[in-house]
């Protein structure tokens, strides 16, 4: 079985490959990534001596060099990570998320169609279904829930996803989609809420919360997430979208002053500034059809999963170090600075 992993070389990617070669030793894992300030390949330095494992620095819109590997690989199944994933990004410059996220996704798909791969799964967001209002907890996304984007970013994903879904009814190709909650846990992109607070508190810097800070996210271990596509590719149903995220609603706030006593910071570090244009107020995810047809639920609590990603950047501070010295310290400069 040899599996294309897009993105590989990013946040969740990164971990859907390592979980793939634990769990599945006897399966060939072709990580594909262009490496852009999201990838990181020091990430996959653990694996890169595994013979099962094969790293190609590739663009997803490239269709000549997707078309090469194609033919090379014979792939099974892939599994379309890459993506442009920052929402604050996509508000400053939308172009990059239409390119890598809907042509991306439509040239894997003609090659997939191409060389007769058994699985095309597209890996996509809860934030498709736009938001939810905070005063009615009682609502939950379901397959069903109509999609109603809001930023740039959840427009390309939702983009995407229709296209996933009219290439298997017009062309027959076998799909899934995966919709999932917000995930954290070890080599999150710094530029991320959790673990830039995580960073920035470690560094005695001001916590910058976006407006009130109660906005609700519905957290999930980045492990849990690797599974439920494993377990999606495996015995998923084709043509079938399935939710994933477990019912760990939280205001950021909340998260935020969780993370400074965890390090024992004061709660003084936090700055309220001004919000994103365009947030969305609540996610929160209805998981029962990945429970009921496919048997799955997710298995680190919150209160384990955050202290053990904390744990995590507190072990590997060269890791995001790194990142945070380089090209980063622009961004930052122009997304944080007088705002
Ligand atoms: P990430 O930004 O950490 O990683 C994206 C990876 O894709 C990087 O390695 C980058 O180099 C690569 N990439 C970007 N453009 C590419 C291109 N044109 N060709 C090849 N590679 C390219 O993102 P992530 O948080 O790991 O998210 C992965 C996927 O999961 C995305 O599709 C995202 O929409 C989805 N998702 C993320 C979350 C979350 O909480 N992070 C939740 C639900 C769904
Ligand atoms: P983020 O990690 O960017 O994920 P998403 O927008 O895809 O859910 O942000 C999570 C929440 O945290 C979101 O409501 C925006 C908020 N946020 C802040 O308050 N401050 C920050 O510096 C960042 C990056 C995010």
């Amino acid at each position: 079985m040899t599996i294309i992993v897009t993105g590989g070389a990013g946040f969740i990617g990164s971990n859907f490959v390592f979980h793939m070669l634990k769990a599945h030793p006897e399966y060939r894992i072709v990580c594909v990534d262009k490496l852009t300030y999201a990838g990181n390949l020091s990430t996959l330095e653990s694996v890169m001596e595994n013979p099962n494992f094969r790293f190609v620095k590739l663009d997803i819109c490239d269709r000549e060099g997707v078309d090469k590997l194609f033919a090379e690989e014979n792939p099974d199944i892939v599994v379309n990570f890459a993506a442009e994933s920052h929402v604050d990004r996509s508000i400053e410059n939308p172009e990059i998320f239409l390119q890598t996220n809907i042509i991306g996704t439509s040239v894997m798909m003609d090659a997939s169609r191409k060389y007769n791969v058994k699985r095309y799964h597209q890996v996509s967001t809860d934030e498709v279904y736009g938001d939810l209002p905070l005063d009615r907890p009682d609502l939950f996304f379901t397959e069903e829930t109509p999609i109603h984007t809001s930023s740039p970013y959840s427009s390309s994903k939702a983009g995407a996803d229709l296209l996933v879904l009219a290439y298997h009814r017009t062309f027959g190709l076998p799909v899934t989609i995966s919709r999932c909650s917000n995930n954290y846990g070890p080599y999150h992109f710094p530029e991320k809420l959790i673990p830039l607070m995580i960073a920035n508190a470690l560094a005695d810097k001001p916590l910058p919360v976006y407006g009130k800070g109660e906005n609700v996210r519905d957290w999930l271990y980045v492990e849990d997430h690797c599974k439920a596509i494993d377990l999606i590719i495996h015995n998923g149903k084709v043509g079938e979208v399935y939710n994933v995220g477990g019912h760990n609603e939280m205001a950021n706030i909340d998260i935020v002053k969780l993370i400074c006593k965890e390090l024992g910071k004061p709660e003084s570090l936090i700055t309220y500034v001004t919000d994103r244009k365009g947030h969305d107020m609540r996610y929160a995810i209805d998981p029962t059809k990945i429970h009921n047809e496919l048997g799955w639920l997710p298995e680190t609590k919150f209160a384990d999963g955050i202290k053990k990603t904390i744990q995590w950047y507190l072990d590997n501070e060269k890791w995001w170090k790194d990142i945070i010295s380089g090209e980063y310290q622009n961004y930052y400069e122009k997304m944080y600075s007088n705002r």
